[in-house]
């Protein structure tokens, strides 16, 4: 089927309690692994595309590829843009062909943020397409973003109710304690905030930062109103291992299928086991 728009499975997964996997992109081999591992599950996926993943792969690779994976898999796939820093990249990536948008305005103060992201809304959803908004800041480095531990906030429960009653926004991202990349410590999420968020809005709350969150607290933020979770640094932990550990042990080892396949697969795996946990599995 063609790429869908995340409206196409979220609502259910907020109602059903079941989170969709944002599984962030970086190559080809990342795209066969997630819709494989999808396959596997029978479960719907987003791929997310940061600005430094388009600038590595291309605009129209990124589209294209997506396309394919959506085309044969059979599957809802929404290409989805992670943390889209202006209205001109998110009409540009709109135009390429992707489904769904992340504005990410979060570092604006609130009335700009509201603003701005109303904006993007109101464009993207006379085409079709879905719109994740963030607010509060989410700590940790991923790609151009990098915020210091003591520079991430928190979201404020009665902020984010107006943000998402004045955007309209389809998800909705808020600081809630956990970080990009891995944690030194166990993350405290605080689920007081998503409880109270996500009872009064209607989209579903969005945990960026999903490595390395510990599976029973990926539970209870599903429990408390989590539809969707961003996954990126696990899958790149699994599969460099894979790579070094295969040219460490074999020096002369050139062939790239070589390598990269099995580091195909470790991704897989790692996905697989988010879909369960994430009990989005036989919901395509
Ligand atoms: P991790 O790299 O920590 O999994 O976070 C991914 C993410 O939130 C993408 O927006």
């Amino acid at each position: 089927m063609p790429l869908v728009s995340m409206n196409y499975f979220l609502p259910r997964a907020k109602e059903e309690k079941f989170a969709v996997g944002q599984f962030n992109i970086n190559n080809l081999e990342y795209v066969q692994a997630i819709t494989e591992a999808g396959k596997e599950e029978r479960s719907p996926l987003i791929f997310g595309a940061s600005e430094g993943a388009i600038r590595y792969m291309g605009l129209n690779n990124v589209v294209a590829l997506s396309r394919v994976a959506a085309e044969e898999s059979g599957l809802p796939i929404a290409l989805h843009l992670d943390h889209g820093s202006s209205f001109e990249i998110v009409m540009k990536c709109i135009r390429a062909g992707f489904s769904s948008v992340m504005f990410d305005g979060s570092h604006y103060p609130l009335e700009e943020n509201i603003r701005l992201t109303k904006k993007v809304v109101e464009a993207a959803h006379a085409v079709g397409v879905s719109v994740e908004g963030e607010l509060g800041t989410i700590g940790g480095v991923e790609d151009d973003l990098d915020v210091a531990e003591e520079d991430a906030s928190l979201a404020n429960p009665e902020d984010a109710i107006r943000f998402w009653e004045e955007t309209k926004v389809d998800a909705m991202a808020i600081a809630v304690g956990t970080a990009h990349g891995m944690y030194k410590g166990e993350p405290k999420i605080r689920y007081d905030i998503i409880e109270k968020v996500s009872r009064q809005i209607g989209a579903p709350i969005v945990l960026h930062g999903g490595s390395g969150v510990p599976d029973e607290s990926i539970q209870k933020s599903i429990s408390f109103g989590v539809g969707k979770i961003n996954v990126n640094t696990e899958n790149q932990v699994a599969s460099t291992r894979v790579v070094r550990e295969l040219l460490e042990k074999n020096p002369d080892m050139i062939d790239p299928r070589k390598y990269l396949g099995p580091a195909r697969e470790a991704i897989k795996e790692v996905v697989k086991g988010k879909m369960r946990l994430f009990g989005s599995s036989g919901k395509a």
